[in-house]
């Protein structure tokens, strides 16, 4: 196996958000979406979360990468590299405006069919997420974003006009980008993000419990989305998307490892939902035991079971470690309270851990437990990227990427580990997510913008683009 290297027709690309890159924040009837109200930051400044946009403030995903405008030269470039795929995500309020809208916005509309449309005239085909972190904010204002079990209804409403305008273009789609992220219900912008919850003058218990439930409103619009799209086009492959941490032992230490063992049910237990179609044992068990059970409907065990997604996505940027504290007898974990540095690991500029490893780890722990084709969704580094004479020489981007790659073709050929493309984050510069910077790059498109606002958002490629056209002209067999 491991001399046949990777099969024909792997997917080769890069990845997005609409959020993050497009900008033209309200464009053509496009809404506020929760993106649009949340400030600039930086490594040790928090992002703001601002009640409506308001004068005086910045806000990065106004501008994006301008991609709205650009999408043109954009797809041009990528098609350059050789992708074959690129996955990128529809903003909701472009086409839904305020969520509980009665018509769709047909402007909206329009932008995605040109978008995938220049996709196919170069043999690219669309990923597409159906939310990535940009729900309405009227939803979030009026309703109280998934906690309500009205926006089930709004999302399937969006959902089932992008998946019947766009049968004919769009084959691979995924439903929530990193549903697994709300598991860290004490970071505000996670749960803004994902549940569309704000997490203002609210206990730690009421936090958790808005969490279960809006996960669970989650999972239940997810598998309505897919059981509707499978008959829409009964050739559509419709995915989960999470965010794969592998949470290793800080130690041999029993205890480490249980503590380990219980972080990992925590964060994957959506990935349980999805695939298997019912929630597993010991969640049952935890939101028993914690009086957390969200409500439900006696249709929804049916719906999950009917809804079973049909390959998993996933993005990985790195491991984390835990250690078990005796203050936490309960080995309970929600995100960063039993998290220690690994010292084997260098960290990149973002206090990031870096472990190719840890990506072979993680498809063979989904292989395991899944036997579900996977697709690695987003992987990369953030960077600082140095302009000179027009050149980026992003060597640490090349270093970072081929040793990820490397991890996955082993996890294919030595292990035998069903992964079926591999579309890293960023390819275009864009806003990061997490900081809502500019500067924090990982693209191989470079793109003129800063931090607070300067550039004219010129496109040049850098280095690591004519690495990665060689990477995929090769199938992966040139990665030096
Ligand atoms: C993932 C998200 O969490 O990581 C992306 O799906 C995000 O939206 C990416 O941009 C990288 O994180 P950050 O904070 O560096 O942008």
């Amino acid at each position: 196996m491991k001399d046949e290297g990777l099969q024909n027709g792997f997917l080769w690309g890069g990845a997005v958000a609409a959020n993050q890159i497009e900008g033209a924040w309200n464009s053509d009837g496009k809404g506020i979406s929760i993106a649009d109200v949340v400030t600039e930051g930086g490594i040790n400044k928090p992002r703001e979360i601002t009640k409506g946009v308001l004068k005086n403030k910045y806000y990065p995903m106004h501008v994006g990468s301008d991609f709205y405008h650009h999408y043109k030269e954009d797809i041009r470039m990528l098609s350059e590299m050789g992708f074959n795929c690129f996955r990128m995500s529809i903003a909701w309020t472009r086409i839904f405006p305020k969520g509980d809208d009665e018509l769709p916005n047909e402007d909206g509309l329009k932008y995605y069919d040109d978008v995938f449309d220049e996709c196919i005239k170069y043999g690219i085909k669309p990923i597409v997420t159906l939310s990535h972190f940009e729900m309405p904010y009227n939803l979030v204002k009026k309703y109280g974003g998934w906690r309500d079990r009205k926006t089930i209804k709004f999302f399937t409403k969006y959902a089932k006009v992008c998946l019947e305008r766009y049968k004919n273009k769009v084959e691979y789609w995924m439903t929530f980008n990193e549903i697994n992220n709300q598991t860290d219900f004490r970071v505000p912008l996670a749960m803004l993000a994902d549940s569309g919850i704000l997490i203002d003058n609210i206990t730690d218990e009421e936090k958790e419990r808005l969490m279960y439930q809006s996960s669970h409103n989650e999972l239940v619009a997810s598998a309505l989305v897919v059981d509707m799209g499978h008959k829409i086009n009964s050739n559509f492959k419709i995915g989960c998307m999470i965010n794969m941490t592998p949470i290793y032992p800080n130690s041999s230490k029993p205890e480490d490892v249980f503590q380990s063992l219980k972080a990992m049910q925590h964060r994957y237990w959506y990935a349980d939902v999805h695939v298997f179609g019912k929630y597993p044992t010991y969640m049952k068990a935890y939101l028993t035991n914690n009086k957390l059970i969200p409500n439900m409907e006696d249709e929804d065990e049916e719906i999950l079971r009917k809804g079973k997604v049909d390959y998993i996505g996933l993005s990985y940027y790195n491991s984390n470690t835990v250690k078990y504290k005796s203050t936490n007898p309960e080995f309970k974990y929600a995100g960063s309270e039993v998290t220690v540095d690994n010292d084997n690991l260098k960290m990149n500029s973002w206090g990031w851990p870096i472990d190719p490893l840890g990506l072979r780890y993680s498809l063979n722990w989904l292989e395991d437990r899944y036997h579900k084709p996977l697709m690695i969704v987003e992987n990369g580094i953030g960077a600082h990227d140095k302009v000179e004479n027009g050149k980026i020489h992003d060597q640490y981007r090349i270093n970072y990427l081929r040793e990820h790659i490397n991890a996955m073709i082993d996890a294919i050929t030595e292990d035998g580990v069903n992964v079926i493309g591999y579309t890293p984050w960023g390819c275009i510069d864009l806003v990061s997510m997490g900081t809502g910077q500019m500067s924090k790059r990982y693209g191989f498109i470079y793109v003129n913008y800063d931090d607070e606002g300067n550039g004219d958002l010129r496109r040049l490629p850098k280095d690591s683009f004519y690495w990665y056209k060689k990477v995929i002209s090769s199938n992966g067999k040139q990665l030096d």
